[in-house]
């Protein structure tokens, strides 16, 4: 059985920091251009069930980087939009490639390409987590508040794939966490049930953004509406959300050192103002680029 990624809770605290490490180095040897060719002749196939700029190009890129390659499988180009079942597309992509990542809507559909798939199978994303993206935000609080055990985590926003990789961070690594959410748009029950389960009082749920956010650290937000969820009542929405959003006024209760943090893509004025986005706080766009060398040791970790 080969190793995947398929949840937040797939690698141990302990490979998580070790990962990082890893994430160091091969981001100071990429700075130096530096060869560092560890998959070499290796190839990866991505499948994508959903759009994505950060994820396609930070795989392809990091694939290359690595002496690897890395192919594209659309839905609409591929026969998986023809009715082929993920078990039988993961049998036959086994045969070709060292590696599939994939990005899909409901968790199963992973799971059942991973349960067929003789290759490992990343997660880069589902409806319910998005992995690589929590592993990366977290070693961008690193490199820019040197821990994390230390820090005071922050999500407002919609309770979506975002919260729950979050909330199951702060699971495996524990450090606080307050997650604000509107009423009505609070994280997925089975997550809310798996925190009371593990007794986890270092993770706060709420309804109150400015509760959340007074003397916080990192400060994260998401879109409204993720993909797949586009359509009715987006109008009711956003204003029900208006009070989430990321402005200047929020910002002022957090700690002075705040960072602010956004997965991308987003959408300016609504769940973040551009002075934040912009503003001297924000470390959104080392954020994207940390995507690539932590996916990096991923793509090393599992295909090597
Ligand atoms: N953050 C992220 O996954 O971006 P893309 O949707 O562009 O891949
Ligand atoms: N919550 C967002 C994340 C995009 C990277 C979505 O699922 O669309």
């Amino acid at each position: 059985m080969p190793r995947h990624f398929l949840t937040d809770f797939d690698f141990s605290a302990d490979e998580i920091h070790k990962l990082f490490e890893r994430t160091h180095w091969l981001k100071r040897e990429q700075k130096a251009r530096r060869p560092h060719r560890s998959l070499e002749g290796k190839t990866l196939g991505m499948v994508f069930e959903k759009s994505s700029t950060r994820t396609r190009v930070s795989f392809e890129v990091g694939m290359y980087q690595l002496g690897g390659h890395a192919l594209n499988l659309t839905t609409q180009a591929s026969q998986l939009g023809r009715g082929e079942t993920y078990e039988d597309t993961a049998r036959v992509l086994s045969r070709y490639v060292d590696g599939i990542m994939m990005r899909t809507f409901e968790q199963e559909r992973i799971e059942r390409l991973a349960s067929a798939s003789s290759v490992p199978v990343i997660n880069g994303l589902s409806d319910l987590v998005h992995p690589c993206q929590i592993l990366t935000d977290i070693f961008t609080v690193i490199e820019h508040q040197k821990d994390i055990r230390n820090q005071k985590v922050v999500y407002v926003g919609d309770g979506n794939n975002i919260a729950h990789s979050w909330i199951h961070a702060a699971m495996i690594l524990e450090f606080e966490l307050r997650i604000a959410t509107p009423k009505g748009f609070e994280v997925h029950s089975s997550v809310l049930e798996n925190v009371k389960k593990k007794n986890a009082s270092h993770i706060f749920i709420t309804n109150d953004p400015r509760e959340a956010v007074r003397g916080a650290t990192v400060i994260n937000t998401d879109t409204w509406v993720s993909m797949g969820q586009e359509g009715a009542g987006e109008a009711e929405k956003k204003r029900v959300f208006q009070p989430y959003q990321v402005n200047v006024n929020l910002m002022a209760l957090a700690d002075k050192k705040a960072i602010v943090l956004h997965c991308l893509p987003a959408h300016r004025g609504e769940e973040i103002t551009d002075d934040v986005m912009d503003g001297a706080q924000s470390r959104i766009f080392d954020q994207a680029e940390n995507r690539l060398h932590v996916q990096k040791a991923i793509l090393e970790k599992l295909m090597m």
